[in-house]
């Protein structure tokens, strides 16, 4: 039996707190199929990851927006401002962000209370990712609250982002750039074997200073650069 394609449609379908879209193709004998369009952006901002009471999410939807801010207006953040709230959800929706959680307490069994709660978990840490979720990613604003630090827990922060980096099969190259060689270079060299691009390090005796670009080769860096 052949059919001719006549139409296309969408039609909403809510999963995992987003609306997706799936494409119904119409053809003359009035049978609909449908196809799945989850795009690699959908599929990597639905990753999780837990271990010891913590989570990590790259739901976006998941981010308290006004904490985060104010991690980005302290001074931990030394190279970034809080941002109005609006663009600051523009900016996570529009990145690959790794929100990192303790984990909300078990929910009793049954309650007796009306609607159940929901629980908003405590943002400890971050990362986030400028991508094109294909050929290229910024890796920026890591941090793990002060409280925690030292647990590893960065550690597992950046073994998350790699994990998704290294899945990334078209990917030319990721890239880092930190004004702070003492705290970043080191770090990103050994948990993601980055090596540095370009750099101004630190004058000899000088605490802090010195900039650097750090990259790693991904799978698609092309071969005429290497
Ligand atoms: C950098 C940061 C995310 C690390 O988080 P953390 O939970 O303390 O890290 P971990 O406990 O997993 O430590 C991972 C490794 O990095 C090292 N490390 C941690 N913080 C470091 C720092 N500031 N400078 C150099 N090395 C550091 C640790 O010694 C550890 O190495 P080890 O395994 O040999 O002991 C955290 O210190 C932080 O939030 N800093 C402020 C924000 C910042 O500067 N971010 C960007 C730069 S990385």
């Amino acid at each position: 039996m052949t059919s001719a394609t006549v139409g296309f449609g969408l039609v909403p379908e809510l999963a995992c707190n987003v609306v997706r879209f799936k494409v119904f193709k119409c053809n003359n004998n009035a049978s609909v199929e449908f196809v799945n369009m989850t795009t690699t952006k959908q599929k990597l901002t639905h990753r999780t990851w837990t271990k010891d009471g913590y989570f990590i999410s790259t739901d976006p939807a998941l981010i308290p927006i006004a904490e985060l801010n104010t991690v980005f207006a302290s001074d931990l953040f030394y190279w970034a401002d809080a941002l109005p709230e609006d663009v600051m959800r523009e900016t996570l929706e529009n990145s690959l962000c790794f929100g990192m959680y303790e984990s909300p307490p078990a929910a009793p069994a049954t309650s007796s209370t009306g609607p159940s709660e929901t629980i908003q978990p405590k943002l400890i840490g971050f990362a986030r990712c400028i991508t094109d979720f294909t050929t290229f990613l910024y890796l920026t604003d890591v941090y793990v609250d002060p409280k925690m630090q030292g647990k590893g827990l960065g550690a597992w922060l950046i073994k998350c982002v790699q994990e998704v980096i290294e899945a990334m099969p078209h990917l030319r190259r990721s890239m880092l750039f930190t004004s702070s060689w003492e705290k970043s270079v080191p770090f990103y060299e050994k948990l993601m074997g980055m090596s540095v691009l370009e750099c101004k390090r630190p004058a000899e005796g000088e605490k802090g200073g010195g900039v650097a670009v750090m990259q790693m080769k991904g799978p698609a860096f092309p071969d005429a650069l290497r």
